[in-house]
């Protein structure tokens, strides 16, 4: 595969990167990694899917704490439940496979108690980590699966509706999803989502984005220009009105001005979790 044209095809701009040497098929998959949200009936045999749960966790662990746990979610009435909430996002309850990354700060602080040396485990240091881990280890499984010709979607607005999967993966306090992931064979092709340049997310020495507007700019254009978003697909016009030019960063600006994730915070500070300090 042409370096050259994968990097066109990830960020819309030719990087003119000097290296000379032919890519490596997994650096050429990873840069053509995409979302999947279709897929074909062919189930995903379970023997693969422990594999690829395997490769996951193989990815770096902070401290080796080694704080994400991976349910399956088999139980098709476990997820229905789960699914019926997502009416705008079907895959949730019909992709071949479906999987919940939890951050896991439990199993450290059980293990505290196990060698007598108790430990509370719910600070933000302790969250985060767990989330790290769970999101390195999704990570890992997307591009694994990927690997063997599967397509992934990562689902996080599970988060919205703690409630539900508590009661249904039985998860107890210090145990958190970071994520859902629908795992199937691709329907199609999907599409590359076109990345910000180097010159926006890669500073040399020191944090510098002194040109963000102009490249942002420049960005939203090339973004357009591959794939723009119909009039009718603009977000929330009621409230923002209609753009004449629909940006990527007019839609998520406006996206953002939408906050998501109030009730999953407040699930956090009642289930093990404390940000409070000391
Ligand atoms: C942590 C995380 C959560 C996501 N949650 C959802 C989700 O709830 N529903 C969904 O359809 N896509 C979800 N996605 C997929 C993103 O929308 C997708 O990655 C993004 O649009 C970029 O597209 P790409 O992955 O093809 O590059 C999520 C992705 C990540 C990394």
């Amino acid at each position: 595969m042409n370096l050259k044209q994968l990097l066109i095809d990830r960020f819309g701009v030719d990087l003119n990167l000097a290296y000379a040497e032919a890519v490596p098929p997994l650096l050429a998959q990873i840069l053509q990694r995409r979302t999947h949200r279709n897929y074909v009936g062919r189930p995903v045999p379970d023997e693969l899917i422990d594999l690829l749960i395997a490769a996951a966790f193989s990815a770096s662990a902070k401290s080796d704490f080694q704080q994400a746990t991976v349910i399956k979610l088999k139980d098709a009435s476990k997820r229905q439940a789960i699914a019926a909430h997502f009416p705008a996002m079907p895959w949730i309850g019909t992709s071949p496979a479906f999987l919940v990354f939890c951050g896991d700060a439990r199993r450290l602080e059980r293990l505290g108690t196990l060698r007598n040396h108790p430990q509370r485990n719910g600070d933000l240091e302790a969250f985060l980590n767990a989330s790290v881990d769970a999101a390195l280890a999704m990570q890992t499984f997307i591009l694994a699966a990927e690997n063997v010709g599967l397509g992934c979607c990562p689902i996080s607005v599970i988060r919205n509706q703690m409630a539900t999967v508590t009661r249904e993966l039985a998860l107890p306090d210090g145990v958190f999803p970071v994520a859902g992931l629908c795992v199937g064979y691709p329907a199609g092709a999907g599409h590359i989502s076109m990345r910000l340049p180097p010159s926006v997310t890669v500073h040399t020495d020191r944090y510098d984005d002194t040109n963000l507007v102009s490249e942002i700019e420049s960005y939203d254009r090339r973004r357009a220009a591959r794939h723009a978003t119909p009039r009718e697909q603009q977000r929330n016009p009621k409230k923002f009105g209609y753009a004449d030019f629909y940006g990527w960063s007019e839609d998520k600006t406006r996206q953002a001005a939408e906050p998501e994730g109030a009730s999953f915070a407040a699930y956090i500070r009642g289930h093990g979790f404390s940000f409070d300090g000391a």
